[in-house]
Formats: structure tokens, C-alpha cells, sequence
């Protein structure tokens, strides 16, 4: 008897939406930025139905807020618009999102910490894991800084994000 041909993998507009949480410690700079990015470059290459990118921070200081100014004009120089408002990670966080992308050390650690309380099935991972033209291990945090502490957080970001995306494109099309 022979046995019949895999089935073709799903075409990538029929497939569930991959979903990605970017965490920072305020949710105010480095998270949104990284969202506003994702989500921009998505919608250059027309990805919008195969992704969902939301951002998170684990510090509570600054929840309802926009992105900080000078990191919205910083990302609308290039074009790219933040649109999100500041929240805290919370537990479920880990269950809803298939990856969680986080900014420096401090922010993986309270992550890991996170989903040691419970059930997260979510993968954890360090955003600059990603890069391929920086060679680097974490996203420095511009909010004490000066102007181009901004457009080197977008530079990282793009670089990242972009490695991000391939990475993911090519794990859904051998699904
Ligand atoms: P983010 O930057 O973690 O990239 O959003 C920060 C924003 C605010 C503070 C720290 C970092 N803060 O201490 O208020």
C-alpha cells in the first residue's frame, strides 16, 4: 500500500496569525518603538493577516500613557507611527502571545521570573537575538539620554525586527 502525500503546508493568508508581545521596562520607549516598527515593516510587505504585535512593559509607572515624544518623533521621521498606550505585562500575557520579545537583561529576567509562577507557554527570547547587522545583547534604554539615544534604539530596532520577521516568515511557510 502506499501511502498517501503529505498535505500541502497551509498558505500563509489561511494560517493563524503568529503573535508577538515586545517587552521594555516602561512600555513607553524601547517596547512601542519595537511594535511600531514590527508592524510597519508587516505592512510593507502586505503580512498583515499572518501577524499580531502588541507591547508590554513590567513596570507599571507609566500604564495609559502614549509612547515618550522624542521616541514618536524620532519613529515618525521614519515614517513609522507608535500607536500603542502603556500597559503592565500580566501572567496570561505568557499563554496569549506565541513569543515575547524582551529589551535588555532586566526585562528577560522579570519575564522568566513571570512565567515561573504558573503556566506560559510563550517562547522568551532576547530581541537583539535577532539582529544581523548589530553585534549586541540588549537595546539600551534612551530615556535618560539625549536625541540620538533615540535613533540608535530605532537603528537596533530595525535591524532586529527585520531579522524577526524573516525568522518567523520562514518558520510559517514549513508549517
Ligand atoms: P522603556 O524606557 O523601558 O524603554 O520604556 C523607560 C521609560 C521610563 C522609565 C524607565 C525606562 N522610568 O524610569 O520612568
Amino acid at each position: 500500500m502506499t501511502t498517501p502525500p503529505e498535505p500541502p503546508a497551509a498558505p500563509l493568508a489561511m494560517a493563524q496569525p503568529t503573535s508577538l508581545l515586545f517587552v521594555c521596562l516602561g512600555n513607553i520607549c524601547r517596547s512601542p518603538a519595537a511594535e511600531g516598527v514590527f508592524l510597519h515593516l508587516i505592512g510593507l510587505q502586505g503580512l498583515e493577516h499572518a501577524f499580531r504585535a502588541d507591547s508590554a512593559g513590567t513596570g507599571d509607572w507609566h500604564v495609559g500613557r502614549p509612547a515618550d515624544e522624542r521616541m514618536r518623533s524620532a519613529a515618525a521621521r521614519r515614517g513609522i507611527d507608535l500607536p500603542s498606550r502603556a500597559r503592565q505585562i500580566t501572567h496570561s500575557d505568557l499563554s496569549r502571545f506565541d513569543h515575547v520579545l524582551t529589551m535588555d537583561r532586566q526585562n528577560l529576567k522579570a519575564v522568566r521570573g513571570l512565567a515561573g509562577k504558573g503556566e506560559a507557554t510563550a517562547q522568551i527570547s532576547p530581541l537583539t537575538g535577532y539582529c544581523r547587522r548589530y553585534d549586541i545583547e540588549e537595546v539600551p534604554d534612551p530615556y535618560y539620554g539625549g536625541e540620538e539615544g533615540f535613533d540608535r534604539v530605532l537603528d537596533l530596532l530595525e535591524d532586529a525586527c527585520g531579522g524577526l520577521l524573516e525568522t518567523l516568515t520562514a518558520e510559517r511557510t514549513q508549517r
